[in-house]
């Protein structure tokens, strides 16, 4: 089958290379012939350097190269069974592209979106047969992360369910299956890592550093939340916050922070404007975390208790099973371990008990218990 992928940028070049090295024939399409060029050329950089690292046969790596034509018209989308969009992040964008797509592909082309907050619901909405239509989400990098969450809307046919997810099984990636509800499983269960972080440090309890280190340290965590933050941007992290926080009807779970946008506001962006919670000039000696067990343990289980109440969430509400939730977490965003299987490990009770304390001392529905844990803490059931 033909893979048809629209936008060549971050996200389109990787799903590309992706579908091209299971043996697709890929069209990857793009307004921009410069943004084609830089995507062609990195392919081949990559593909030199696995070559080089024996990890694939240069064969292999000049079928993966072949496989992918390089074009701005969208017409030559026509042969494709499916075609997956990965373009600008603008609802109305997305509309206008997707009525025009439909118009080149054939009646069983599968038309697929990449969106990381967008309703598939209403980007299928502009076609005539809205039952094709399925969010196929991608992480980044897409070649590297092997998590992809698989989004029917409530217009799409079971068949179109059954047929992306076997199809992108067959890429060798792991899929979960998802509501489409905002920021679907990922972009949801790991907003208290950032939100809670942050408001720790607003609290003047401990510095960006300390922070870091209690997450990294006693959490096992590969990134600590604020050096993370200064790798995805604090511009498209806020931005994603505050995204979620509007789609969730402003539920105060999801605020976002004074603190990160004001970074963001003064060009703090993280790496890629080199400064961000830390500043990334060279010879710049970075501040040493306090190294307080306690306090750290204290900092630790409190994002964690968060993190594990969105978890129970996402499966109180249907959104995802708990298998599905866990697996998510660890393969999308690599945390140590799945956020439910740490909660039975802990003990839901304890869970519990920190969520109450918090939600007892501040009042705020931000830190409200879900029911879920609440039932399962009371009966002694447990997920696994
Ligand atoms: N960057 C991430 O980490 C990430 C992760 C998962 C999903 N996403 C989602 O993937 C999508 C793309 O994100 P990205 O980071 O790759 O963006 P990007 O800016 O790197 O690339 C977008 C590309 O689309 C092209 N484009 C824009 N409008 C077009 C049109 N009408 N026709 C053809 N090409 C067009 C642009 O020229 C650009 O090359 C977004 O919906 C985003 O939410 C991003």
């Amino acid at each position: 089958m033909k893979v048809g992928v629209l936008g060549a940028g971050t996200m389109g070049a990787g799903i590309a290379q992706v579908a091209s090295q299971s043996g697709h024939k890929v069209v990857l399409v793009d307004l921009n012939m410069e943004v084609l060029d830089k995507a062609k050329a990195s392919l081949k950089k990559v593909l030199d350097r696995l070559v080089e690292k024996e990890k694939i046969t240069r064969e292999k790596a000049t079928e993966i190269e072949s496989n992918i034509t390089y074009s701005t018209k969208t017409s030559d989308f026509a042969p494709c069974g499916l075609v997956i969009e990965a373009i600008v992040e603008n609802i109305a964008v997305k509309h206008k592209v997707f009525a025009e797509l439909e118009g080149i592909v054939s009646n069983d082309c599968i038309l697929a979106s990449n969106t990381s907050s967008l309703s598939i619901a209403s980007i299928g909405s502009v076609l005539k047969n809205p039952s094709r239509i399925i969010g196929i989400h991608f992480f980044n990098p897409a070649p590297l992360m092997p998590l992809v969450e698989i989004i029917p809307a409530v217009q799409t046919e079971n068949h179109v369910l059954t047929q992306t997810k076997n199809l992108i099984d067959s890429w060798k990636k792991v899929t979960v299956l998802c509501k489409d509800t905002p920021g679907f499983i990922v972009n949801r269960v790991a907003r208290p890592f950032y939100g809670e972080a942050l408001r720790i440090y607003e609290e003047g309890i401990a510095d960006f550093a300390t922070i870091d280190w209690a997450m990294t340290e006693l959490g096992g965590f590969k990134m600590g939340p604020f050096t993370l933050m200064d790798y995805i941007g604090n511009d498209v992290n806020y931005a994603v916050t505050e995204s979620v926080f509007a789609a969730f009807y402003y539920d105060p779970r999801f605020k976002p922070s004074f603190t990160q946008r004001r970074h963001a506001e003064a060009g703090f962006l993280g790496r890629k404007s080199g400064r961000g919670y830390y500043n990334y000039a060279e010879g710049v000696a970075q501040p040493e975390p306090t190294k307080d067990t306690a306090l750290g343990e204290q900092i630790k289980d409190r994002i964690l208790a968060m993190l594990i109440n969105e978890a129970f969430d996402a499966v109180f509400m249907q959104v995802a099973s708990a298998e599905d939730v866990d697996k998510a977490m660890t393969k999308g965003v690599n945390y140590p371990k799945g956020l439910l299987v740490w909660a039975q490990e802990i003990g839901y009770s304890k869970v519990l008990n920190q969520l109450e304390a918090l939600f007892v001392e501040y009042g705020e529905d931000r830190y409200r218990p879900n029911p879920l844990l609440k039932r399962m803490a009371a009966s002694g059931a447990t997920f696994f």
